[in-house]
């Protein structure tokens, strides 16, 4: 029971105890309204120090306008805060030492630029972003990343046999991008499972095995609460963040900040190409201390170095995917189907796609085509086709063969144009580890355009939340 007698943390403190569940909240009396009491469990509270004045928001993008001085709360902590400062403790009103730290956004970075959309501003600032995400990193006498963030001697860094990458969306897709490079550059099995399934089917943690947490925010609650399973039971998490100090971030033993800038709009963009460069540079990590050859290490770390200027060329194929855009928009719904590495670029195309225009979306293994979507293929169900030039191309154009013989309508997105398809968009070849990586932008650009041309919301789509900090 709250009494009258309590101040306003005793009166939060015990009401709290009688509380289940994630949440983050604030709680002010009308009758002393100089202080504010919030709490944190599950859901993210970060407070910004001002000049003489405090903040408390659920996210740092809230507080930049204001003030770059920010702390965050743990799970299970409280804070007192009023103008001239705060005071922080645990739910057993044990005072918490926490040391501010600054965040390096401004407020330059939450204006949209020019553009109509906080969407398209992401997907051309990639040629910056990739570099960013890749600065500092590439080592050309021994073509290996430095990656000091992930607190792993080299003895430990050989020592997993298998690789686990954990995510949510497209974090997700891009974890999924990420367990290729990983199988082709480091040859240790690895593989994408979506964290809000992980956390509930009580994974077996293994101790040999590297566990990778991906999240752009930090503060997705199933990924938080996966990496919180896997460190109680002694797993090994490296976190593939953007958001420096965030929740995962935090709770991860090391890993790689993305330093993308932070991300408005909500569909994934630049976060989700800045994810799969992280993830090669971490491939390329995992590798050179096995058996990719200092050669082929090289080939990689040129192919990184040419991603940037081949960014800004795909970007100028803009106008010609606006109108292949505007063409396929009124289409009811629309296959996307590609083989080993077009697969997860088949996947983050189908959710940009249906996240932003509402078009119905469907990712297929090119190969899975004949197993049972075939049937759901006709002149109404264009199909989007990711063909890059890599050893399977001919596999690759046999499936388009199927398609077309089923009247089906068919984009191809590659590194060539084929006759097989109605309409091509090429882009820029790198090395075939890292085309998937270009292979996405204009999948980005078609979905942007795609929901522009359908006059939907692009940066809030409905129905869904820049972070899910929720269960
Ligand atoms: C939400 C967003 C998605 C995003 C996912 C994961 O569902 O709508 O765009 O991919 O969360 O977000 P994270 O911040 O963990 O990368």
């Amino acid at each position: 029971m709250v009494k009258e007698t309590d101040s306003l943390r005793e009166a939060v403190l015990r009401a709290l105890k009688g509380v289940v569940g994630t949440y983050g909240i604030a709680v002010i009396d009308a009758q002393r309204p100089g202080e504010i009491v919030v709490a944190r469990n599950g859901s993210p509270i970060v407070l910004g120090l001002g000049e003489k004045e405090m903040f408390a928001a659920s996210d740092v993008a809230a507080l930049i306008r204001y003030t770059r001085q920010v702390v965050h709360l743990e799970d299970g902590e409280l804070a007192v805060i009023k103008a001239d400062g705060f005071n922080t403790f645990t739910s057993d009103a044990r005072e918490t030492a926490k040391e501010p730290f600054t965040v390096d956004w401004d407020a330059g970075h939450y204006d949209n630029g020019g553009y109509e959309h906080y969407l398209l501003k992401e997907i051309s600032e990639q040629p910056d972003t990739v570099a960013r995400t890749l600065r500092g990193r590439i080592d050309d006498r021994f073509h290996i990343a430095h990656l000091g963030g992930l607190n792993m001697d080299a003895r430990e860094t050989r020592s997993f046999r298998r690789v686990k990458i954990i995510g949510c969306g497209s974090a997700y897709y891009s974890g999924q991008m990420g367990a290729q490079l990983i199988e082709e550059l480091a040859r240790i099995p690895a593989d994408a499972e979506p964290a809000s399934e992980f956390r509930y089917r009580s994974p077996v943690v293994e101790p040999d095995t590297l566990y990778v947490a991906i999240s752009q925010s930090g503060e997705t609650y199933d990924t938080l609460a996966a990496v919180q399973e896997l460190k109680r039971k002694g797993g090994r998490v490296l976190g593939i963040v953007n958001t420096v100090g965030s929740a995962i971030a935090r709770e991860t033993d090391g890993g790689i900040y993305l330093h993308a800038g932070p991300e408005v709009s909500v569909a994934s963009t630049k976060a989700f190409t800045s994810t799969a460069v992280a993830f090669a540079l971490l491939a390329l990590h995992l590798g050179r201390v096995r058996d990719l050859s200092p050669a082929d290490g090289r080939r990689i770390c040129e192919g990184l170095r040419r991603l940037p200027e081949q960014i800004k060329e795909i970007l100028t194929l803009e106008d010609r995917i606006k109108e292949l855009a505007k063409k396929y928009a009124d289409s009811p719904g629309m296959m996307f189907v590609g083989r080993v590495r077009g697969y997860p670029v088949a996947r983050e195309g189908a959710q940009k796609l249906k996240e932003i225009s509402y078009v119905h979306a469907e990712a297929y293994p090119a190969s899975e085509l004949k197993h049972g979507p075939l049937a759901l293929i006709s002149p109404e169900l264009p199909t989007v086709a990711i063909v890059p030039d890599d050893e399977l191309l001919d596999k690759n154009l046999t499936t388009l063969g199927e398609i077309r013989a089923r009247h089906g309508r068919i984009l191809m997105v590659g590194h060539r144009t084929s006759e097989a398809a109605d309409d091509c968009i090429v882009v820029p070849k790198n090395e075939v580890e890292l085309d998937p990586i270009l292979l996405t932008i204009p999948l980005q650009l078609f979905a942007y355009h795609a929901a522009v041309a359908l006059e939907r919301d692009v940066d809030r789509p409905r129905n869904l939340a820049k972070s899910v900090t929720v269960e």
